[in-house]
C-alpha cells in the first residue's frame, strides 16, 4: 500500500516574524510565508513585545491563508497543525498558539506544539535531504547560543550554552553602540566586509569549568571600553574595523568550541542554525574548519536560518510521526527548555 502524504501546516510567532508554512512529508516546503515586523521595531531600536503581539494578531490569519493558497492545498487536506509554543515572547507566542488551536479545533486536526530551537535545528533537513541524526548543531540566534548533540529526531542534549548574552544579542548591542542601528547582525555582517578583522584584538572568553559554554558579556564590555577610550582620546573610530574585529572574536569562539565538541564526541557531521548562522563570515569560517577536519558541514539557506515557519513544519512532522499530540489547553511557554514536554 502506498503511504499517504503528510501535510503539516505550521505557524510561528515567537518574536517579530509572523510566519506560516506547509511542509509535505517532513522535508518538502510547499510554501513559506513570512511577514517581518522589522521595519516597525527599527523605529525603537529593538523588538517591542507589545507591538509585536498586536501586529501578529493583525497578520496571523492572512499569513496562514496565504501559506495554504501558495501550497495549493485546502485546510481539509492538512494532516496536522504545528505551532511554536516556546521559548519566546509570551504575548507573541500566544497569538500563534491561539490561531493554531482554533484552526486545528475547527478543522478537526491534531495539534502538535513545537519547540522553537527544535525548529531551528530542523531547518537543516530542508535542503540536506540526506542529513539524519546523530550530529552536532550550533544554534546561534537572537535569544540562544546552544551547542546541541542531536541524538535522534526530537532527542537533544545541550552540551554548551551561553552564560549571559546570546550571540545575536551581542551583534545587536554592538551594532547599536557603533551606530549601525537595528537589526544589528546583518549590518555588522555587511560593514565588516570593509574592515580589518585583525585591527583590534578583542578578548575570546573562556568559561571556567565549562568547556563548551559561551560568554559574550566580556567581549561586549571590551568593545564599549574601546569606543569610550577612543572618544576620550579624541581618536576617530573606524566603524568597519570595530565591526570586523568584534565579529571575528565571536566567530573564533563559536568555531573553537564547536570543533572541540565534534572531536570529543567523535561526530562526522556538524550543522549550524539560527539567525546568526546566516552570517557570511561565520559560514566561511565553519566551512574551512570542517573541511580541515574532514567533517560534513550543513547549514540552512539564510531564509531558513532566521525565524520562519517551514522549520516548525519540519520539526512538527517528526514530532507528529513520534506521536506527539497537544490538547486544546496548550499554552505559550516563554522559557520552554529543549527536550521538555509540556
Ligand atoms: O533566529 P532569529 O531570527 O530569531 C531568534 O530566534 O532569536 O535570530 C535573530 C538574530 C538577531 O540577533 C540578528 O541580529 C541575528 O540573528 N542575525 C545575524 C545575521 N542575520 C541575523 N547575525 C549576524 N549576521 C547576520 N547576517
Ligand atoms: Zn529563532
Amino acid at each position: 500500500m502506498e503511504k499517504e502524504d503528510i501535510y503539516i501546516l505550521a505557524v510561528e510567532s515567537s518574536c517579530d516574524e509572523t510566519a506560516a508554512s506547509v511542509v509535505r512529508n517532513g522535508r518538502e516546503v510547499l510554501s513559506n510565508v513570512i511577514y517581518s515586523q522589522i521595519d516597525l521595531h527599527t523605529l525603537y531600536g529593538g523588538v517591542v513585545p507589545e507591538i509585536a503581539s498586536r501586529k501578529h494578531i493583525e497578520k496571523v490569519n492572512q499569513v496562514i491563508e496565504k501559506a495554504l493558497s501558495d501550497a495549493g492545498i485546502t485546510l481539509k487536506e492538512v494532516t496536522a497543525v504545528a505551532v511554536t509554543y516556546g521559548p519566546g515572547l509570551v504575548g507573541a507566542l500566544l497569538v500563534g498558539v491561539s490561531a493554531a488551536k482554533a484552526i486545528a479545533f475547527a478543522a478537526d486536526k491534531p495539534l502538535v506544539g513545537v519547540h522553537h530551537i527544535e525548529g531551528h535545528i530542523s531547518a537543516n533537513y530542508i535542503e540536506n535531504k540526506e542529513l539524519e541524526p546523530p550530529f552536532i548543531c550550533l544554534v546561534v540566534s537572537g535569544g540562544h547560543s546552544h551547542l546541541v548533540v542531536v541524538k535522534d529526531y526530537g532527542e537533544y542534549e545541550i552540551i554548551g550554552r551561553t552564560r549571559d548574552d546570546a550571540a545575536g544579542e551581542a551583534f545587536d548591542k554592538i551594532a547599536r553602540a557603533i551606530g549601525l542601528g537595528y537589526p544589528g547582525g546583518p549590518k555588522i555582517d555587511k560593514v565588516s566586509k570593509e574592515g580589518n578583522p585583525d585591527a583590534i584584538r578583542f578578548p575570546r572568553a573562556k568559561v571556567d569549568g565549562s568547556t563548551y559554554d559561551f560568554s559574550f558579556s566580556g567581549l561586549k564590555s571590551a568593545v564599549l571600553n574601546y569606543l569610550n577610550s577612543c572618544e576620550m582620546k579624541g581618536i576617530a573610530v573606524n566603524q568597519a574595523d570595530v565591526a570586523a574585529s568584534f565579529q571575528k572574536a565571536v566567530i573564533d569562539v563559536l568555531v573553537g568550541h564547536s570543533m572541540d565538541a565534534v572531536s570529543q564526541y567523535h561526530f562526522k557531521k556538524f550543522a549550524i542554525a539560527g539567525g546568526v548562522a546566516s552570517n557570511t563570515s561565520l559560514r566561511a569560517a565553519f566551512e574551512k574548519a570542517c573541511r580541515e577536519k574532514g567533517l560534513e558541514f550543513y547549514h540552512p539557506s539564510p531564509v531558513y536560518c532566521t525565524d520562519n515557519a517551514a522549520m516548525i513544519g519540519v520539526a512538527g512532522y517528526y514530532e507528529y510521526c513520534k506521536g506527539t499530540r497537544h490538547g486544546w489547553d496548550l499554552n505559550a511557554v516563554p522559557n520552554l527548555k529543549l527536550g521538555e514536554r509540556i
